[in-house]
């Protein structure tokens, strides 16, 4: 039987998720979403057909039962929310589902907290071009966690883009400091690309748009070729020509500076962390 999926929270993850998911044909009908915002819930619902609810309140009254309960939303109000969750699942007909967190910096330990121990609990770090079925997403279990759940949880983000299971939680902050804050660090190359092609002349639109172009033809021929990225980066590189030129500029401090960045995304993960237990 397909498994019944239940989001806690239908912000732009959820979304992404059900999308992904309808697009891969899982039964509309198995996908609850809830949400305090009848808005953002409208747009899903007449988007994908699924089933809505306002509140944890509701879920009781329209006894709702769960395989998998999405906790999708954000970490300041998790506390509250899990514990009421924990009462509601106390006296729902599957007490026992799979708890599977997006929340950047809810530990496994603050979860087994609030929910209750002997909870099979993932934790996933998805990223935003999971939007566009591009995502990366790093997965760590508890010891609970069955191999079928495990397998429900890559048909759920496996419809958004690629999974890595990791082998300690404390990878989930190396992952924030990749993918989860990695898009950003491409935007914003992206950025300082078009601006000085702008000042060097270009219009604006083209400036932008063969940016963006460039980075998305360099990230398709990475994904699609045999060859490592550092042979893709070495082939075009020819000696004294201009790609060489910009490239030892760039090896004159960028390694240093991209090392630094990750550090300190990967910190801030850990600081986060710490502030939430
Ligand atoms: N965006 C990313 O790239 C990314 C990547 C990895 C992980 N994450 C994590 O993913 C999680 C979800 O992010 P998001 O941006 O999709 O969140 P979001 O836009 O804030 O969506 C969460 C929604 O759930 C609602 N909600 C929360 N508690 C509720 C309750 N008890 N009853 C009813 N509604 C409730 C919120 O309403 P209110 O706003 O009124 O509380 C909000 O509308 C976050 O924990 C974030 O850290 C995000």
């Amino acid at each position: 039987m397909t498994p019944k999926i239940l989001f806690i929270g239908g912000g732009n993850i959820t979304a992404a998720l059900v999308r992904g998911l309808i697009a891969n044909n899982y039964p509309a009908q198995a996908i609850t979403v809830l949400d305090r915002h009848p808005e953002k819930l409208e747009t899903l619902k007449n988007s994908c057909g699924i089933h809505t609810v306002q509140s944890i309140q509701e879920l009781k009254i329209q006894n709702i039962q769960t395989d998998l309960l999405v906790l999708s939303f954000k970490p300041f109000n998790a506390k509250e929310t899990c514990l009421e969750l924990s009462t509601w699942l106390e006296n729902s007909q599957n007490p026992n589902p799979l708890i599977l967190s997006v929340m950047t910096g809810i530990q496994i330990k603050n979860l087994e907290n609030w929910l209750g121990n002997k909870k099979s609990i993932i934790r996933a770090m998805p990223n935003t071009p999971c939007l566009v079925q591009a995502g990366a997403t790093g997965l760590f279990g508890n010891n609970f966690v069955s191999e079928n759940q495990k397998k429900q949880t890559e048909v759920l983000f496996s419809a958004v883009g690629i999974i890595s299971w990791l082998q300690t939680e404390a990878q989930i902050d190396d992952i924030i400091a990749l993918s989860g804050s990695g898009p950003a660090y491409f935007f914003y190359f992206m950025e300082l690309m078009q601006n000085t092609a702008i000042q060097m002349g270009l219009s604006p639109e083209t400036a932008i748009q063969l940016a963006k172009q460039t980075a998305y033809g360099a990230a398709k021929l990475a994904m699609e070729s045999p060859e490592s990225v550092e042979m893709l980066r070495k082939r075009i590189t020819s000696k004294g020509g201009t790609t060489e030129a910009a490239l030892s500029v760039f090896q004159n401090g960028l390694p240093d500076l991209i090392q630094k960045a990750m550090e300190a995304a990967r910190d801030r993960a850990i600081v986060i962390k710490e502030m939430v237990s």
